[in-house]
């Protein structure tokens, strides 16, 4: 077989599998071991052909894995591998090349740039901040944490309770001490505690648990007066952005020191691309930047890799450039709409059927709930074991409750009324 053949035979695979994705059980169906022991112990001697590891692909892989890009996936925050998104990670593994330095590849770092302007202004974020593309919010919140360390050494980092779990981990990497703060009753950050012995303070626009929105312009006008640094966590909500009627909660963002924004999360590009921004590049520069007789700097030039962990980088910004073009603004606020309109509506449902709840304000795509008297670990256990959707269980205030985050471009409303529908039948069961 040729790579032509072989790539064809692939492109079909991928195109099959995108149709036929909705189909498909949303949830693995697969025991702790199980995927592992159906797979040889020790590489191959001699090279295989490409239509073996289709197939193993097909026989062994497939089942044991959950379709994150199914219409049905409902847990954690929901995402899509979209199409531009998908051809784009095809090119970035022909072209391979290793986004570290400007000389390294020059095309790639200048349309990183120009991506993360445009996104800028799609988000309505202040075109004149540094941005770049990490792999992920964790670690573009250890890149926000290291620079605010620089600016103020051994102090403490201040997050919601209901802040997602890398931040207390990236204030641990970058050796700050860690604490929560306690929320309000619609679960949004308190600011008003002290700030004596901060080094950074993270507002969450979409927490993780709840999709709340902290107190950004009065965390912000605080930071400002106590020299904090404020690093805004909107990984999940942030392309909300691109709608107006979703921007009361960008509010304040503009005095931040920096902010992270997921595309692999709403923003329907695949798995992995995490923006982010920050008005004081210097202080990044400072905490990443080193040299080495290897690494050449190219004068008027910008190295990408001064400004976070990594050296080695993806050619990330193409897929999102792909994303953003084959959307169009007009496309992307679209599909973030009816996503949201979505949410609303089966917050509707929740509230209307008697003996279920809605335990959270839902300003975006996702609705926290739960059943008044069942056990509402076993009504998501049993609505995902149907193989007909994906939802996860969590904990609000001691009391188990149920997420439906809704973010692939592919769910309809169908789908969402089949789920409610799913979820009934689980609960009247119980
Ligand atoms: C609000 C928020 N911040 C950060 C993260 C971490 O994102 P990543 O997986 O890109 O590190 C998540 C993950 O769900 C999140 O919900």
């Amino acid at each position: 077989m040729t790579f032509r053949e072989d790539l064809e035979r692939a492109t079909e695979w991928v195109d099959a599998y995108m149709q036929r994705v909705g189909e498909l059980p949303v949830s693995a169906n697969v025991e702790p071991g199980e995927t592992r022991a159906r797979l040889p112990a020790s590489p191959p001697e001699h090279g295989e052909p490409f239509d073996a590891l289709l197939r193993d692909l097909d026989e062994v892989i497939l089942p044991g894995l959950t379709h994150w890009n199914h219409p049905r996936f409902f847990a954690w925050f929901a995402n899509t591998g979209s199409e531009p998104g998908i051809l784009a990670e095809l090119l970035i593994a022909a072209l391979n090349v290793n986004n570290m330095t400007w000389l390294s590849s020059p095309a790639a770092t200048e349309l990183e740039l120009v991506v993360m302007d445009w996104l800028a202004q799609l988000l309505g974020l202040p075109r004149d901040w540094h941005g770049h593309i990490e792999d992920t919010a964790s670690t573009a919140t250890v890149a926000a944490l290291a620079a605010a360390r620089e600016v103020r050494p051994r102090g403490v980092v201040y997050a919601s309770e209901q802040a997602n779990v890398s931040v207390e981990k990236a204030a641990y990497l970058v050796g700050l001490e860690f604490r929560k703060v306690e929320v309000d009753e619609a679960f949004r950050m308190r600011a008003d505690f002290p700030l004596d012995d901060a080094t950074a303070v993270v507002a969450t626009v979409g927490t993780t648990g709840t999709t709340s929105v902290d107190p950004v312009p009065e965390l912000a006008r605080r930071c400002e007066e106590a020299g904090v640094w404020l690093h805004v966590d909107a990984a999940y909500a942030g392309p909300a952005w691109v709608c107006p009627e979703l921007r009361w909660s960008l509010e304040g963002v503009d005095r931040a020191d920096s902010v992270v924004v997921n595309p692999h999360k709403w923003l329907f590009t695949p798995m992995d691309c995490s923006t982010l921004w920050t008005r004081r590049p210097e202080a990044l520069h400072e905490a990443f930047a080193s040299t080495r007789e290897y690494l050449p700097a190219t004068q008027d030039a910008i190295d990408l890799r001064d400004f976070g962990p990594a050296l080695g980088r993806r050619f990330r910004s193409l897929k999102l450039w792909f994303v953003l073009r084959s959307y169009g603004t007009e496309g992307l606020r679209a599909l973030i709409r009816e996503h949201v309109r979505l949410a609303q509506l089966f917050a509707m449902l929740v509230e209307a059927e008697p003996g279920w709840e809605v335990v959270a304000p839902h300003p975006f795509s996702t609705v926290c709930f739960r059943h008044l008297e069942a056990d509402n670990d076993a009504i998501a256990r049993a609505a995902t074991a149907t193989g007909e959707l994906f939802v996860a269980s969590s904990r609000l205030r001691g009391e188990a409750m149920i997420r439906l985050a809704i973010g692939n471009a592919q769910t309809t409303e169908q789908d969402i009324r089949r789920s409610w529908e799913v979820l009934r039948e689980c609960a009247a069961v119980l």
